[in-house]
């Protein structure tokens, strides 16, 4: 005790989402894709060389940026690879925040951000949403240092309009970093917005989307001026050889992605229908979960009785949250099994007292 910072030694830390040991488990709690990564990537992993292992990898990854760029329709100077969207989170802060330099976000989201403000020591400014995820006109006028939109929002799903963000760009004299670790699932991207601004900076994640949770990737949209600003602040070798070679060639199979990606989104509306049905106040999600709320029965309680069944999903004990649980989107297997099981825990309809809250 006391070698740490102090803003260190007060942060509690961020809590990852519970990853159960078992595999007979229907997991619904930490919005992985539930289709494997394209054919593409396990062909690449059976031929990496060990000579590509025994040297270091390429430490700006050309390949991916290439790709990436391509797909994006930008130019290959303004992206920048990442060891998931969290490590350029992790940047970001390090590069635009600090004592006198807040940071800016609409609140319920995503729970990092305040970690990370607290690690970093800056002052997180943080504004709340209105109960239909409307972005906070407050937001424009904090004078953050760096603002940061979550679009697809979590936990909510909801979604806010490129002219909406575009307005806000327009109006924030800081960083604008939106964050897309959801957008393979929505209608709509910010991308294009990084031609007219020099200060919006795009989040994207290789986890949701491509399938690709556990080999860590993501990257960064944004002017080039900015991405060598940010090159200067990451590790030199933020990404392995094994994940580049592997999110290359992710991204470059769209049509697999365009595929799984559609099948998410039509399983989302079928679960979020059925969900409906069963008496749950769900609003439209943008994103690969859906925000259900629970009219009649303690969230909580349920979040209980469906860990009991091996069926994990996610409960927030937090104020605006602990009415709603988070549900990823599976298989079609998997939300019949969801489903199935909800008809069954809300019929027996338990009068118990509260939970003692748990948030895995
Ligand atoms: C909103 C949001 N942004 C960023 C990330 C980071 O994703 P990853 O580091 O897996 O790319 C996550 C992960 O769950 C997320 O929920």
């Amino acid at each position: 005790m006391g070698y740490l910072r102090k803003n260190i030694e007060k942060v509690k830390g961020y809590e990852p989402g519970f990853q159960p040991k078992e595999t007979d488990v229907v997991k619904l709690n930490t919005n992985e894709n539930p289709y494997p990564p394209s054919p593409e990537v396990l062909k690449v992993l059976t031929e990496i060389s060990p000579e590509r292992l025994r040297k270091y990898p390429d430490p700006i990854g050309d390949e991916f940026r290439q790709a990436a760029a391509e797909i994006n329709s930008v130019r290959f100077e303004d992206i920048m690879c990442c060891n998931g969207g969290d490590d350029l989170l992790t940047i970001a802060f390090r590069a635009f925040c600090d004592k006198n330099r807040p940071v800016a976000y609409p609140v319920p989201t995503y729970s990092l951000y305040r970690v990370l403000a607290k690690l970093q020591n800056c002052r997180a400014i943080e504004v709340p949403f209105d109960t239909e995820f409307n972005l906070p006109a407050k937001l424009a006028s904090t004078k953050a240092a760096m603002t940061i939109i979550c679009n697809p929002n979590a936990p909510s799903g909801s979604f806010i309009s490129i002219d909406e963000l575009t307005s806000l760009a327009d109006e924030l004299s800081g960083v604008l970093l939106i964050d897309e670790a959801y957008v393979d699932f929505a209608e709509a991207n910010c991308t294009q917005m990084i031609k007219e601004f020099d200060n919006v900076i795009i989040l994207r994640s290789l986890s949701k989307g491509y399938g690709l949770a556990g080999i860590r990737f993501g990257y960064a949209i944004a002017q080039s001026n900015l991405i060598k600003g940010l090159m200067k602040v990451k590790d030199s070798y933020n990404v392995d050889a094994i994940a580049l070679a592997v999110a290359t060639a992710a991204i470059k199979d769209q049509k697999y992605f365009s595929e799984t990606t559609e099948k998410v989104k039509k399983a989302r509306g079928f679960l979020t229908e059925q969900l409906r049905d069963l008496g749950f106040e769900v609003p439209q999600s943008h994103a690969n979960f859906v925000l259900a709320r629970s009219k009649n029965s303690q969230a909580g309680e349920i979040f209980d009785k469906l860990k009991e069944l091996r069926i994990y999903v996610r409960y927030f004990e937090m104020p605006g949250l602990d009415d709603k649980l988070r549900i990823t989107v599976g298989t079609d297997e998997q939300n019949n099994k969801l489903i199935v099981a909800l008809k069954e825990i809300l019929s027996q309809e338990t009068a118990s007292p509260a939970r003692d809250g748990n948030q895995q």
